[in-house]
């Protein structure tokens, strides 16, 4: 008899045990981004969330069978949020650098970009060679801050936000910006009085940040983007938010 009852006792623990995992939802797909980056994020009309990355990640969700959640946030706290297990994707925009590599995992890249210099249309500035001894805005913690620092004898201007940079470039406080060259366009594209220097300044990829503690969430956003990619639906996305002339 006390046999009988442990057996019906543990199959009734098991059988509840299914009921949780396989009845309960799968758990929210949390991307931490900064929503201050057209066209890769940023806020519409409505105040929403879109871009690029958005629908990306959104795709990905879809793929996963979970919820997409946006945590909107200083782009400097991105990859601490995914560092420490609050968010699990960061996307922005975001350059892979061996740096980066050191606190968190990357993607395969999903997009190359370029680093360029945003000057006034009379600026003596045509080339990265020109930046040196010059007052030059950037986005804290981006790889223009960063990059900047190699300029000889430049002075550099962190800023919380791409556009107060190019504010502060339009008010005749620095001499250039330097950013991703998507953004860039848009800058220059509603402020006519300004121009993006021929010669890029880097060559950058764009990639997805994982957590090292995540490899099983790497493998599916890196099958997710390799789908995303054989189906033409990146280029989609990509095709929705720029112009393909440009
Ligand atoms: N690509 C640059 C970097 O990784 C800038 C990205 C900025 N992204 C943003 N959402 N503000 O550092």
């Amino acid at each position: 008899m006390k046999k009988y009852i442990s057996v019906l006792l543990t199959l009734v623990m098991a059988m509840s045990l299914v009921a949780c995992t396989g009845g309960s939802k799968k758990a929210d797909l949390v991307m931490a981004t900064n929503a201050e980056f057209q066209p890769y994020e940023f806020r519409d009309a409505d105040n929403n969330i879109v871009g690029i990355d958005v629908e990306i990640c959104q795709a990905i969700a879809d793929e996963l069978g979970r919820n997409l959640v946006i945590e909107d946030m200083a782009f400097d706290s991105i990859i601490t949020s995914v560092y420490t297990g609050k968010a699990d994707l960061g996307a922005a925009g975001m350059t892979i650098t061996e740096d980066r590599l050191q606190s968190i995992d990357f993607s395969i890249p999903y997009a190359t970009a370029t680093q360029v210099i945003i000057v006034p249309n009379d600026s003596e500035i045509a080339s990265p060679d020109d930046l040196v001894g010059k007052k030059i805005g950037v986005q804290l913690g981006t790889t223009g801050d960063i990059y900047s620092e190699d300029i000889e004898d430049a002075e550099i201007e962190r800023y919380n936000k791409g556009y107060e940079a190019v504010q502060a470039l339009i008010q005749g406080k620095i001499d250039a910006v330097i950013i991703d060259n998507e953004p860039a366009k848009v800058y220059v594209g509603k402020n006519p009085e300004l121009k993006i220097v021929d010669e890029a300044f880097t060559n950058e990829e764009y990639a997805i940040a994982i957590s090292k503690n995540n490899p099983e969430l790497l493998a599916e956003v890196n099958a997710a983007i390799t789908k995303l990619k054989e189906s033409g639906k990146l280029d989609e996305i990509v095709n929705k938010y720029i112009a393909a002339d440009n």
